[in-house]
């Protein structure tokens, strides 16, 4: 006599660590506080304070900054990690952290030398710089606030 029914489907065992086969993106967020200038070298002083306005003034201006990191990746199946957050973590500390944190950005850190350091040009050299370190996951997005309201996202290369 043939099966009326079909088999049950088979679920995902207990076992399965990793029972999605797709991507998994991860994200760590880090703050500092910096200074920082909006000036740019190349053209006058009334130029820059058109553009800038009180952001070109000499001695500068400070604010806490948010950056968020995320890394896209399968997660592996031993670990059920993307990466390991510690290691995402501690590569955050000493890239951007440590040198950035308390420091003003135009002149007291060497990765930024030269750049005017907008939000936009900000997450791109800490883009640069983490893709540098990264060995697991996939770089996806830099997102970096300058204010809760003010936020710039760039999503490589
Ligand atoms: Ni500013």
């Amino acid at each position: 006599m043939a099966r009326l029914t079909s088999p049950a489907p088979r679920l995902p065992r207990q076992s399965d660590t990793s029972p999605a086969a797709g991507e998994v993106f991860v994200t760590r967020q880090v703050h500092f506080s910096s200074s920082h200038r909006l000036y740019n070298r190349r053209f006058s002083r009334a130029w820059n304070e058109q553009e800038f306005g009180e952001c070109a003034n000499q001695r500068g201006h400070g604010h806490n900054y948010v950056l968020e990191v995320t890394v896209a990746g399968v997660p592996d199946p031993r670990t059920g990690y993307t990466l390991n957050l510690r290691t995402l973590k501690r590569l955050l500390e000493a890239e951007i952290t440590v040198p950035c944190d308390h420091r003003h950005l135009n002149d007291d850190v060497p990765f930024l030398k030269g750049i005017v350091p907008t939000t936009e040009n900000l997450a791109i050299a800490f883009w640069r710089r983490i893709a540098a370190k990264l060995k697991t996951g996939r770089l996806t997005q830099v997102r970096l606030y300058e204010t809760p309201r003010n936020f710039a996202d760039y999503f490589g290369p």
